[in-house]
């Protein structure tokens, strides 16, 4: 992996790249660099098996961030450089304070088996101004509940400094699930925060330990007023389907907000895919009609540019040039000549020619 590369060898580099103004001063400190802004590591913290804190020094013109949101990270992995969203798991600082976000190494993860197991204190990594609506209203209510799992603590997690550290924590029902205990993401921060305000009813639930999934009547039964709580939930697309589904069934419940850590796709039964033509670079490669035109285009070893990889940022944006495309997080075919489509939720729907 490699953050930012040590002085070394980055004069190596520079000495066999044509050099603009900005690569001269990144040249002694990656945080001077006018064109992209550089974070340097100044901690590790290993979580669990496969999650790892890491704590960022951005840099002072960095925007800083409301709590519950994400930035964007970019990092080289053998030579590639990737794009990844990942949420800020620390409350909001005064200007050039130090800022949290936590990985979680998934099995065959290019970017989070980087960042969670190879990073070390004084990389520097590429980041974005952090981005994302799922916040605190202004008004922050005076009972909530938090649902979430693995992972998806992290936004959560910021919220929760965030209004503890204003003196503003609501009465707060938060089921955490995990599969055991030794599993779960920022536990220690977690249980500290809950025994340092009452307020919090923290309900950890370990799902390969004897605790089940969340069904409605669990829900009921952990949280009686749930349906007059304001929620928000983060975590797995199972989790987020049996909550969405429980708003939907429930029209009267107070509002839910939702972070997704992947695109929602729908079940695709009968699709064709096709050949899917790159006109810039040349070659082409066969499609199953189910996978997203990125992940094809990576797989065969394009580099397409991209932001958060689930439709939101339009960072993948590509022009159709021939055929139809699916948009995998509805299901629907689309697309005309000279269309521009996101290469992330897109999968061909027959054989397709893209400028890419
Ligand atoms: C708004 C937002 C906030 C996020 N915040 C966090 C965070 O705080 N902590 C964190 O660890 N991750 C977070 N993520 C997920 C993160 O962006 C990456 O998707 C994740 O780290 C996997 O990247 P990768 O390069 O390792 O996997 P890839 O190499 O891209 O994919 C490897 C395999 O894993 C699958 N996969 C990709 N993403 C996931 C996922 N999230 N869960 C399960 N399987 C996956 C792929 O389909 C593929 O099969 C966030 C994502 C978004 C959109
Ligand atoms: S990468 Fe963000 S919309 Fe495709």
């Amino acid at each position: 992996m490699s953050a930012i590369a040590p002085l070394a060898q980055r004069l190596l580099h520079r000495l066999t790249t044509p050099l603009l103004p900005d690569d001269y001063l990144t040249l002694f400190n990656p945080q001077w660099s006018q064109r992209t802004l550089q974070a340097r590591i100044v901690a590790v913290d290993r979580e669990t098996d496969d999650a790892t804190t890491l704590t960022l020094r951005p840099p002072a013109r960095w925007g800083g961030h409301r709590a519950g949101q994400y930035l964007r990270v970019g990092a080289v992995v053998d030579g590639v450089r990737h794009s990844r969203c990942y949420s800020i798991s620390s409350a909001p600082t005064t200007a050039g304070g130090d800022i949290q976000i936590t990985v979680k190494a998934i099995a065959d993860g290019r970017v989070s088996q980087a960042l969670a197991h190879q990073t070390r204190v004084n990389d520097y990594l590429e980041i974005s101004d952090a981005e994302g609506a799922f916040c605190w209203p202004e008004a922050i209510p005076q009972r909530a509940l938090f649902i979430s799992a693995g992972s998806g603590i992290t936004p959560l997690m910021s919220m929760a400094r965030d209004a503890a550290a204003q003196g503003r924590l609501p009465a707060l029902t938060w089921l955490h699930y995990a599969p055991r205990q030794n599993d779960v993401i920022l536990g220690t921060a977690l249980q500290a925060l809950a025994d340092a305000h009452p307020q919090i009813d923290l309900q950890l639930i370990c799902t390969r330990e004897g605790g089940q999934h969340l069904t409605p009547a669990d829900l009921a039964s952990r949280c009686p007023d749930w349906t007059t709580r304001p929620a928000w939930s983060c975590g797995p697309t199972a989790l987020l389907e049996t909550v969405e589904a429980l708003w939907a069934e429930t029209p009267d419940a107070a509002p839910l907000t939702v972070e997704r850590f992947r695109p929602r796709a729908v079940p695709l039964s009968d699709v064709t895919g096709g050949r899917l033509t790159f006109l810039s670079s040349g070659g082409g490669v066969d499609s199953d009609g189910r996978t997203s035109m990125l992940e094809t285009a990576e797989a065969a070893g394009l580099m397409p540019k991209h932001g958060c990889r689930m439709g939101i940022c339009h960072g993948c944006t590509v022009k159709l040039k021939q055929g139809q495309v699916r948009d995998l997080r509805t299901g629907q075919c689309f697309g005309d000549e000279d269309d521009l489509i996101q290469i992330c939720v897109c999968a061909p729907a027959g054989d397709v020619a893209i400028e890419l």
